[in-house]
């Protein structure tokens, strides 16, 4: 496109350049043509007029010779009668006659003085001309001196004398070479002529076509003249154009930013309001969540002190009643328990202790709680089809968020339905779902027929605190904390739902190919567990003195010999003190130090002792890596849990998240 119209360019200028030059180059060809016709014809007419006067010339030399040749034959017919009849008059005009033929001689020789082809035969003609006129005279003398006799015979000889013969010859031979010289000058006139009325022809054709150049000239201005005028109406057209298209954009700019400028105030009024929107439902979040966990955390209460009190009452009595009124305070204590752990899990402030994970063992496991969980009403069945495929995750965690999906689906379902839950292996390609890179995945799906969820809910259900469940029925922090669980295991969530239909949950997580240390460690697993100790002296570095006295009789509860340590800067003495120490049970956040940090703090030949970490809450304080190569477990913890976390920290096994917690 653009090299057409470069093209065109280029064409439009040649033309242009053309109109302007053309008439220039035309004028000067035209005058320089008729210049050259100009000369050509005053030198054809020069060339004729010189080949007229040679003509001229010749017949005048013609001429004079046949004058010359007739007064010399008048002169002897006169010198005839003058010897006949010696009449001195007719001597007298033989006399002038032959005068006359003289000067007419003359006349011809002067008149061939340049004709080189009739010099010698003049010369040779005023030789027989004296010669003759000598013969004549002595006839004419003779006559005179009245020798009449002598005198005839002597004209009567030079009748016949060569002399005669001779000057008629050459007479003769000057008139023949001046008529051969007459007919090339004859032929010179006419080729002059010729030329003459050619240059004629010629200019009159040159002076057509120079009036049909003038015409094409004045077309030529005319054209130039009218594209001109054309052109200047064009560009004042454009020159006006622009000034309203100028006009209209400056109008239109003025209005878009009048509109911009609506466009921020209504954006900020928008923003304004909507921030008010967010801390309202922030604050309506918290309040429910408050309520919520209050309510929850009352009712807890309500069953732990009720049990405490009535185990109190029957402790004497009525031992065996007592210990059910304890096992029901003991229930409570576990569900306030989860409760906090909830809280924790939201906040994501509990480290992840994973683990090589079997999905389909780990969803047998939790058969029973399911069942137990959602009621007879639903028909649960499960798909086991993970095929040995392991999960690197948090196992409690990963209970814990299947059994808030069964939650949510008994809840859509209103206690009737049927829900499925399967494992699966998928191969994902890079970013098929999600952000997650290429590779194997185990897919645990948790499907059911409930009321299913409208485009907003569906949208907003990962959100902290979204629900829509009346007040201290839901917190609204179950999706929002599987969300957080599995983004934090490298994996992805989706949901499919439809409303009236159903549900379904689909959770991405990478497969785990064992290492050998694991596929080691998994076997023995079940003995390690049954491990039991001898009595081992245990430092317990714990801040706050009750739990400090807590874990010290749950500790001499176990058969072990604890010794405390109210902060961790008194470690390092203890320890030195009592060089039987075996292992160090030490809380995680404590004031001034973590326990992770005193850990490292030690002097080298104590740091090879066997740790245990107890840990509430993490916080930021702490890093997964600060627990790597220890044992760790949660709080609170039951006397069970506390037994395998010691056996497991005592036989060197570090199998984060083998520590169960306490439910
Ligand atoms: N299976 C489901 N079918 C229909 N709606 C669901 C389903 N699962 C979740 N929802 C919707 O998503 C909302 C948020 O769920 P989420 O689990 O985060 O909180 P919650 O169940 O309301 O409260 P919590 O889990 O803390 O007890 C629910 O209130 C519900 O409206
Ligand atoms: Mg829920």
């Amino acid at each position: 496109m653009a090299e057409r119209e470069v093209i065109d360019e280029q064409d439009r200028g040649w033309r242009a350049a053309a109109r302007r030059y053309m008439p220039l180059v035309l004028g000067i060809l035209l005058i320089g043509s008729l210049g050259a016709l100009l000369y050509s014809a005053s030198s054809a007419s020069r060339d004729h007029q010189r080949a007229l006067a040679e003509q001229q010339r010749s017949w005048e030399i013609m001429a004079l010779a046949r004058a010359f040749e007739a007064k010399t034959a008048r002169a002897e017919v006169t010198l005839a009668r003058y010897v006949i009849s010696l009449d001195p008059d007719t001597g007298r005009l033989f006399q002038d006659q032959w005068r006359t033929a003289a000067s007419q001689l003359k006349s011809l020789t002067y008149a061939t003085r340049k004709s080189d082809w009739q010099r010698g035969n003049v010369r040779a003609l005023q030789a027989a001309f004296e010669q003759r006129g000598k013969t004549l005279s002595e006839i004419g003398l003779r006559t005179t001196y009245d020798q009449k006799m002598g005198a005839l015979a002597q004209f009567h000889q030079a009748g016949r004398s060569q002399d005669i013969k001779r000057l008629t010859a050459l007479i003769d031979l000057v008139i023949q070479a001046e008529n051969a010289r007459l007919r090339e000058r004859s032929l010179a006139v006419s080729l002059a002529g010729d030329r003459t009325e050619l240059v004629g022809k010629t200019s009159r054709m040159v002076g057509l076509a120079l009036l049909v150049c003038v015409l094409f000239a004045l077309w030529l201005v005319n054209a130039a003249y009218t594209e001109r005028r054309n052109a200047r109406r064009m560009a004042e057209m454009e020159a006006e154009r622009a000034d309203r298209l100028e006009e209209a954009v400056s109008a239109r700019t003025s209005e878009l930013s009048d509109a911009y400028e609506q466009l921020k105030r209504e954006s900020a009024e928008r923003a304004a309001a909507e921030d008010n929107l967010r801390q309202m439902q922030k604050m309506d979040a918290v309040g429910q969540l408050t309520g919520g966990i209050a309510h929850d955390f009352n009712n807890m209460l309500a069953v732990v002190v009720g049990g405490l009190e009535l185990a109190k009452r029957k402790l004497r009595l009525k031992p065996a009643e007592a210990g059910h009124h304890l096992d029901n305070a003991m229930e409570g204590a576990n569900r306030a328990a989860a409760l906090t752990r909830r809280l924790l899990a939201f906040a994501r402030s509990e480290p992840l202790l994973p683990n090589a994970v079997d999905p389909d063992s780990l969803l047998r496991g939790m058969a029973d709680l399911v069942d137990r969980t959602i009621g007879d009403q639903i028909i649960v069945s499960f798909a086991h089809k993970a095929s040995g495929w392991r999960i690197f995750v948090d196992q409690h965690q990963m209970e814990n968020a299947l059994l808030n999906l069964c939650v949510n689906a008994r809840d859509a379902m209103e206690g009737r339905g049927k829900l499925t839950i399967s494992t699966g292996q998928a191969q994902l390609a890079a970013n098929q779902i999600g952000e997650c890179p290429a590779g194997d995945y185990v897919t645990v799906c948790v499907t059911d027929n409930g009321c299913g969820m409208t485009a907003e809910v569906a949208a907003r259900v990962f959100e902290p605190f979204f629900t829509t469940k009346p007040v201290g029925k839901g917190t609204g922090l179950g999706l929002s904390q599987i969300f957080g669980f599995v983004r934090q295991s490298q994996g992805e969530i989706r949901i499919e739902s439809e409303l009236g239909t159903g549900t379904s949950v689909h959770i991405y997580l990478p497969r785990r190919i064992l290492t050998e240390q694991e596929a080691a460690a998994e076997a023995p697993a079940s003995e390690q567990l049954h491990t039991l100790h001898p009595p081992t002296r245990i430092l317990v570095v714990e801040d706050d003195p009750r739990v400090l006295n807590q874990t010290m009789a749950a500790l001499a509860e176990l058969g072990h010999l604890p010794i405390a340590c109210d902060h961790p800067s008194k470690a390092a003495k203890l320890l030195s003190n009592n060089a039987d120490i075996g292992l160090i049970m030490s809380d995680v956040l404590m004031p001034d130090m973590t326990g992770p940090e005193m850990i490292r703090t030690l002097p080298a030949h104590m740091r090879h002792l066997p740790v245990l970490f107890v840990t509430g809450f993490t916080g930021d304080a702490t890093d997964s890596d600060d627990f790597r190569g220890h044992e760790v477990l949660r709080k609170p913890y039951t006397l069970n849990a506390l037994g395998l976390a010691l056996s497991n920290a005592l036989s060197g096994s570090n199998h984060p998240g083998t520590a169960a917690a306490a439910e």
